[in-house]
C-alpha cells in the first residue's frame, strides 16, 4: 500500500518500454521500443515504481498476470478538435461523392456550419458531448489527448469552449491539454478579423489560460500565411507555444516561417513540398501526421517516410473532427499511418506515444520508467505489430491511469 492505494504489479508482459534519448525521436531514433520481452512493471501511487524483466514488489501487490501479452505506454492523441456542437453528416455524404472539402468551407459550411452549432451551445451540452468522445478514446487506450478550441470565432464563444474543455477534463480519468485555436477561419474582412483575434481574443485567452498553446489554421479559405505570422509573434512575446495547421491542400510557405518561429509543431503536411520536409527534417519541430482527414478527404498523405529518413521527427493523431476526421481511435491511425504514410509499426508507435507527449510539452510519460506516470495499456495481441496490422477492432484489453485502472 502507498497513500492508501494497493500497488500492482504487471507480469510476464512484453513490455515497450519506449526507452531512449531525452526529447522528440528523429530519424531512425524512431525504431527503438525498448523492447523487454518478457518483464514485470510496478506501479504504486500512480506512478511506475519499477521495470525490468523481475522486480521486487511488496507482498500484498495486486497482481495482473499478462500472459505475453504487449504492454506499453497508453496513447498520446497531439492533434484534436473533439470539442464540438451538431453534426455534418450531409456534407459527409457530399465529401464522399467528391465535393473538396475547401468548396463547403467557401460557401459557408465545414467549420462554420459547427461554430453555429457551438454558438448555440451551453458550456455544459459542449463539456458533456466532449466527455463521450473522451470515454470513447480511453477504451481505445488514449490516456492522454490534446483538444482545440476553434468552433468559436467570437472571444466569447472561444472562452466558452476552452472552459468546457477544462470541464470535461475534470470530471475524466486521463489528462486533457487544451490547445487555443485562434486561427481556425475567418469571419468578414481577413484585416479586419485577423486583427481582432491579435488585439483582443489572444490577450484574453492567455490572460485566463496562462501559458495555452496557440494555433492557426494556414489554408485557402481560412487563414493566410501573413496572419499566422502575426498572430504567432504576437504569442511569442507572451511565451505561448505555437502550433500550426499547414500545408494540408495547399503549400502556401508557411513551413518555413513556422520554422523560423521555432513552432513546436507542424500539422498535417500532405502538400508538403520536398524542400519543407527537408527543412523541417534539420529543426526542432515535430511533423504531426493526420491520415483520417486524407482518408476522408482526398486520399492524399503526408510523407511520413520521407520526412524520417531526412532524420525528422514525426507524432501522429486522430484529428478527430465532425469534417475530415470523424474517428477517435488511435489504433486506427497507427494502421494508417503505416499503410499510407510509409511508417514502420515501431516508428508508428513512437509516432503516437512519446513524440506525442513531447508535442504537448509532456516529459512525464509515453515511456515506461520508474518515476514516469502510470499510464500504461495492455493489448490483446502478444506482437505490437498487430496493433497496426488489425483494422477497425478494438486490440485494447486494459487501461491504467495514473496508476489506476480505468477500462
Ligand atoms: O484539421 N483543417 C482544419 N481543421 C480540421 C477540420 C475541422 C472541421 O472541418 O471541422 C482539420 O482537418
Amino acid at each position: 500500500m502507498v497513500n492508501g492505494m494497493p500497488s500492482l504489479l504487471i507480469r510476464n508482459a512484453r513490455i515497450l518500454t519506449l526507452a531512449g534519448p531525452a526529447g522528440a525521436r528523429h530519424g531512425k531514433q524512431l525504431r527503438e521500443l525498448g523492447l523487454i520481452p518478457q518483464g514485470e512493471v510496478l506501479v504504486a501511487a500512480g506512478k511506475i515504481a519499477a521495470v525490468g524483466p523481475k522486480v521486487d514488489a511488496p507482498a500484498d501487490a495486486e497482481v495482473i498476470d499478462a500472459g505475453g501479452r504487449v504492454l506499453m505506454p497508453g496513447f498520446v492523441d497531439c492533434h484534436t478538435h473533439a470539442c464540438w456542437a451538431g453534426e455534418r453528416i450531409g456534407e459527409w455524404e457530399e465529401i464522399i461523392g467528391g465535393t473538396p472539402y475547401l468548396q463547403i468551407l467557401k460557401r459557408g459550411g465545414g467549420i462554420h456550419a459547427t461554430v453555429r452549432a457551438v454558438r448555440e451551445a451551453t458550456r455544459k451540452q459542449l463539456a458533456s458531448a466532449l466527455r463521450e468522445r473522451l470515454d470513447l478514446m480511453l477504451r481505445s487506450g488514449t490516456t492522454t489527448v490534446e483538444v482545440k478550441s476553434g468552433y468559436g470565432l467570437t472571444v466569447e464563444a472561444e472562452l466558452k469552449m476552452l472552459h468546457a474543455i477544462l470541464r470535461a477534463a475534470h470530471e475524466w480519468s486521463g489528462t486533457v491539454v487544451p490547445t487555443a485555436l485562434l486561427g481556425h477561419a475567418i469571419e468578414g474582412e481577413v484585416e479586419d478579423y485577423t486583427r481582432m483575434v491579435v488585439r483582443e481574443m489572444l490577450p484574453a485567452v492567455w490572460h485566463e489560460f496562462p501559458g495555452i498553446a496557440v494555433d492557426a489554421y494556414c489554408e485557402r479559405e481560412a487563414w493566410p500565411v501573413e496572419a499566422c505570422v502575426r498572430l504567432f509573434e504576437r504569442s511569442r512575446k507572451h511565451g505561448l507555444p505555437m502550433r500550426v495547421h499547414t500545408d494540408q491542400f495547399s503549400s502556401l510557405g508557411m513551413i518555413p516561417e513556422a520554422l523560423r518561429l521555432h513552432a513546436v509543431s507542424v500539422d498535417h503536411l500532405e502538400a508538403a513540398s520536398n524542400a519543407d520536409l527537408a527543412a523541417l527534417a534539420e529543426s526542432h519541430t515535430v511533423g504531426v501526421v493526420l491520415p483520417v482527414s486524407g482518408f476522408e478527404t482526398n486520399r492524399r498523405f503526408a510523407r511520413a517516410r520521407r520526412l524520417v529518413d531526412a532524420g525528422g521527427a514525426v507524432a501522429l493523431a486522430t484529428n478527430c473532427n465532425p469534417g475530415t476526421a470523424p474517428s477517435h481511435s488511435m489504433p486506427f491511425v497507427l494502421a494508417l499511418g503505416v499503410r499510407c504514410c510509409g511508417l514502420t509499426p515501431a516508428e508508428a508507435i513512437v509516432a503516437a506515444t512519446v513524440n506525442a507527449a513531447l508535442v504537448l510539452g509532456l516529459t512525464d510519460r509515453g515511456t515506461i520508467a520508474a518515476g514516469q506516470r502510470a499510464d500504461l495499456i495492455l493489448l490483446r495481441h502478444k506482437d505490437e505489430r498487430q496493433l497496426a496490422y488489425e483494422l477497425g477492432g478494438n486490440p485494447v484489453d486494459l487501461v491504467i491511469c495514473n496508476g489506476a485502472r480505468v477500462a
